[in-house]
C-alpha cells in the first residue's frame, strides 16, 4: 500500500518561497511505486492548506488563488491517526479527513526548520523527516550551535553575543568591546536565521554600528565574529542518524568572495547588492536559473577543488558537527576556509538544507529519488524507536489512591 506522505513546506519564514521550491522538488522525486505525495503548505500567518494544486509551483505564482482552489485543515489525531481535518470543522464529524503516514519536512528558517514545527509534529504522533525538537532549535540558533561545536571540540570561529536590549541601553560601550573582543574586519549576523539575512561585514566603527543595527532589526540577538579574510566556502551534506551518519561530496560555492548573500543564494544572474545597510562590495553572482531551482541553482564546483587530506578532514568534521547537535536526517554543514593560512571553521549546520542538498547526493551517485526515499525510512524508523520508549505507566494510580477530598495540598506529598 502507498505511503501517504505529506510534504510540509512554507510558515512564517523569511525562507518560505524557497522552503516552497525545496517542497516541489522533494515531491517529484518520491517514488510513486511507494509513496504518495501530500501537498502541506503553510501560510505566512500559520494557516495549513492542502490540494493536489499545492504540488505545482506554479500555482505559487498566485496565492491567494491556488489558496481559493486548495483546502484549509489542521493536522487532528482521529481514530488513533493522524490525519488533517478540513476547517473549519463541520458538524456531526462529517468534514474531509486525511490520513497521513509521514511527513517530509522541506521548510526552511525560523518558525519551522527551529523545532516549532517539529513540536507540532511531535503531538500529531506523526512519523517526520529530519530532526527532532532538540536537535532542530539547536541548529537554528547560532550561538547554541557554536557552544555544541566547541564542546565537541569541533574548530569554530570565537564570537560575542549581543543582545539588543543591552546595545541600545550603551551602544559606545558595546562597539567598544566588539572592536577589543573580536578586531576588524568583523561579520555581524542575527543569531537566528538564515540566507544570509541581516548579514554584513563592518571593516570600521561607522559600519559596525549600521551592521549591528540592521542584524537587531531581525533578531534579539546578534552574533559578532572575525571575518575570515581570503574566504573560500566549503560544504559538506550529512545523511543518517544517531546509529550511523555518512558525509556526501564537498562543494565550493563560487561566488563567495565575499558574504553569500541571499540574491547570490537563490536569485543567481539578477546583479548581487546584498543586504541592506551593508558595505560589500565585490560579491559578484554568477549564472545559473533565475529563482525556481533554490540552491541548486546557485554557481558551484562539485566537488569542490581541494587537496585529499583536505576533503577527508572537511567529511569527518562535518559527521563530527551532525552528531555533536543529535542531527537526523539530511544536514549541510557549512565551512569557511582561509585560503591562504588553510584555517578551516565549522560555520554552522543547516538542518534541512536548501534543495536538500540532493545535488550533493546525486554527485556521488545516489538519485533525488533515492535521497527522499531514505529519509522518509529514517522518519519511520525514528518512529520505531520512538514507540520502544514508554512514556507513561499504564496503571492509572487516580484509580487506587486515596484522593484528597478539597483543599489544594501538595499533590506530591
Ligand atoms: N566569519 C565569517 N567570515 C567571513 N564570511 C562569513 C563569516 N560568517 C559568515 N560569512 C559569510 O556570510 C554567509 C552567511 O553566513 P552564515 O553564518 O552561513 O548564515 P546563514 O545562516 O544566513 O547562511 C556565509 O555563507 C559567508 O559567505
Ligand atoms: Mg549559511
Amino acid at each position: 500500500m502507498s505511503i501517504k506522505v505529506a510534504v510540509v513546506c512554507g510558515g512564517s519564514s523569511v525562507e518560505h518561497e524557497v522552503s516552497v521550491i525545496t517542497a516541489m522538488q522533494a515531491a517529484a522525486a518520491l517514488d510513486r511505486s511507494k509513496y504518495t505525495p501530500v501537498a502541506l503548505y503553510i501560510t505566512k500567518d500559520n494557516r495549513f492548506f492542502t490540494g493536489e494544486n499545492l504540488l505545482d509551483i506554479n500555482s505559487y505564482k498566485d496565492i491567494p488563488t491556488a489558496l481559493k482552489n486548495a483546502m484549509e485543515v489542521i493536522p487532528v489525531r482521529h481514530e488513533g491517526k493522524s490525519v488533517l481535518m478540513s476547517f473549519p470543522p463541520k458538524t456531526f464529524g462529517k468534514g474531509t479527513f486525511i490520513p497521513v503516514d509521514a511527513v517530509l519536512t522541506a521548510v526552511h528558517g525560523t518558525n519551522v526548520e527551529d523545532g516549532t514545527l517539529q513540536g507540532l509534529l511531535e503531538y500529531w504522533g506523526v512519523p517526520y523527516s529530519g530532526c527532532n525538537v532538540c536537535a532542530s532549535a539547536a541548529g537554528m540558533d547560532k550561538w547554541v550551535m557554536k557552544a555544541l561545536f566547541r564542546s565537541q571540540g569541533i574548530p569554530c570561529l570565537p564570537g560575542l553575543l549581543i543582545n539588543r536590549t543591552d546595545f541600545y541601553a550603551d551602544m559606545e560601550a558595546v562597539i567598544d568591546r566588539v572592536e577589543r573582543e573580536i578586531g576588524y574586519p568583523i561579520v555581524v549576523k542575527p543569531s537566528n536565521l538564515g540566507s544570509s539575512v541581516g548579514i554584513s561585514k563592518a571593516r570600521n566603527r561607522e559600519a559596525l554600528e549600521e551592521s549591528l543595527v540592521n542584524a537587531l532589526s531581525f533578531a534579539q540577538n546578534a552574533i559578532c565574529e572575525r571575518a575570515v579574510e581570503h574566504l573560500r566556502e566549503i560544504n559538506c551534506a550529512v545523511l543518517g542518524d544517531s546509529d550511523s551518519a555518512r558525509p556526501s561530496v564537498c562543494e565550493e560555492p563560487l561566488n563567495a568572495t565575499d558574504i553569500l548573500t541571499y540574491k547570490d543564494k537563490y536569485q543567481s544572474g539578477g546583479g548581487s547588492k546584498g543586504a541592506k545597510g551593508a558595505k560589500m562590495g565585490g560579491a559578484k553572482s554568477a549564472g545559473g536559473s533565475k529563482g525556481a531551482s533554490g540552491m541548486a541553482s546557485l554557481a558551484r564546483q562539485v566537488p569542490a577543488d581541494i587537496p585529499a587530506e583536505l576533503e577527508a578532514k572537511v567529511k569527518e568534521l562535518a559527521v563530527k558537527a551532525f552528531q555533536a547537535i543529535g542531527a537526523s536526517g539530511v544536514a549541510r554543514v557549512d565551512f569557511l576556509l582561509d585560503g591562504e593560512s588553510g584555517d578551516l571553521y565549522v560555520n554552522e549546520i543547516n538542518t534541512v538544507p536548501g534543495s536538500l542538498s540532493y545535488y550533493l547526493w546525486e554527485a556521488g551517485g545516489m538519485s533525488f529519488t533515492q535521497l527522499v526515499d531514505e529519509l522518509i525510512q529514517l522518519a519511520l524508523k525514528k518512529q520505531r524507536d520512538k514507540e520502544k520508549l514508554s512514556f507513561s505507566f499504564d496503571t492509572n494510580l487516580l484509580a487506587t489512591a486515596s484522593l484528597p477530598t478539597g483543599g489544594a495540598k501538595g499533590a506530591k506529598a
